[in-house]
């Protein structure tokens, strides 16, 4: 069966963005492959290096976040990244591998550095994670990878490692791991900001509560240079119609292109589709909602699930590294 491996950073919940840019892939493929979904605890110090201890907290709702969707752990393992200290130990062998140009050109790197306003002030941590998360995958021999649009850079970076290593030492011991894409690249924020994101305050999580999603939802940016619900107004662009495209039932589909239509013609009120979108994003939440409460009751479970994965991974983690080692005669 293929590998896939796939990971989170926990540095806050997830949200609608991450569910149609990761989640709904995992939920697709959990029972075609064999499936590792990772918390990159050490990656979290990236940006929470001055508060660790919220760390431990975050990886605890993040891995609510996986299993309210309907991630089941009887056939996923869940680990933890600091569980497993061979990933270190071959981010180490990896980093040897990888110049300093190569890893600050790295574009996601590029991106981050700006839009956190990082300056010239970022760990040798920070630009060395992409090789982190290298080890993440290769540790497993994870072979496809659900994620976000700006993850294919790092998946560049692991290739290129794995090609490496594997002329290196004149076998096969790494996959050639691919990306998988959601269905959204990126989903716009509540704000209308191109990305959504924790720091920004656009977000909708998985974990709202209805009247979360209601304010939200009748706070969110439409179509600025719409007064009254008389004016003509835009659908492209308009997150309202986005989510609504994003996140309806089939059954919806004809109501949403009813209300686009009247929409246009200035024949419907923002309130009003915006009460429809808070029914649709509610109906779409409440299981998500109802599950997260059943495993919410059951602590012990959760860290037997983390505590299970943990165990499994390093077994194979301790095998890869093995093998790498011997290979390249780093065995006395
Ligand atoms: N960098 C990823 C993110 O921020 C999280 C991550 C860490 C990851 N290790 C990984 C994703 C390994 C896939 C595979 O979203």
């Amino acid at each position: 069966m293929k590998r896939v491996l796939t990971g989170d950073t926990p540095t806050g919940k997830l949200h609608l963005g991450h569910y149609v840019g990761t989640l709904e892939n995992r939920i697709k493929l959990q029972n075609e492959y064999e499936m590792f979904i990772l918390f990159a605890d050490t990656h979290a110090l990236t940006t929470l290096s001055s508060t660790p201890k919220m760390i431990a907290e975050y990886t605890k709702e993040v891995l609510l976040d996986n299993l309210s969707v309907g991630l089941d752990p009887k056939s996923v393992t869940f680990f933890v990244e600091s569980a497993i200290p061979e990933i270190y130990e071959l981010a180490a062998i990896f980093s040897m591998y990888v110049s300093h140009n190569r890893a600050l050109r790295n574009p996601t790197i590029k991106d981050e550095i700006k839009s956190k306003g990082l300056g010239d002030q970022y760990s040798l941590g920070f630009i060395n994670y992409p090789i982190f998360q290298a080890a993440d995958i290769l540790c497993v021999k994870g072979q496809v990878v659900p994620v976000g649009r700006d993850q294919e850079a790092h998946l560049e970076q692991t290739r290129e490692i794995a090609r490496e290593l594997n002329k290196l030492t004149n076998s096969d011991i790494f996959p050639e791991p691919q990306a998988l894409a959601g269905r959204v690249g990126k989903l716009i924020g509540t704000d209308g900001n191109p990305k959504m994101g924790k720091s920004l305050n656009n977000t909708i999580y998985l974990s709202d509560s209805k009247d979360e999603v209601e304010k939200r939802v009748m706070n969110m940016y439409t179509d600025p240079k719409r007064i009254h619900p008389s004016d003509p107004g835009t659908v492209e662009g308009n997150p309202v119609f986005i989510y609504l495209d994003t996140f309806a039932a089939e059954k919806d589909k004809r109501q949403i292109e009813e209300y686009k239509n009247k929409y246009k013609k200035g024949e419907v009120g923002d309130v009003e589709v915006k009460k429809f979108l808070t029914g649709i994003l509610n109906e779409f939440l409440e299981p998500i909602r109802q599950r997260r409460a059943e495993y919410e009751k059951k602590p012990d479970l959760l860290q037997s699930i983390l505590d299970k994965g943990n165990v499994r991974v390093r077994e194979d983690a301790a095998r890869t590294l093995n093998e790498l080692k011997q290979k390249m005669g780093l065995d006395l």
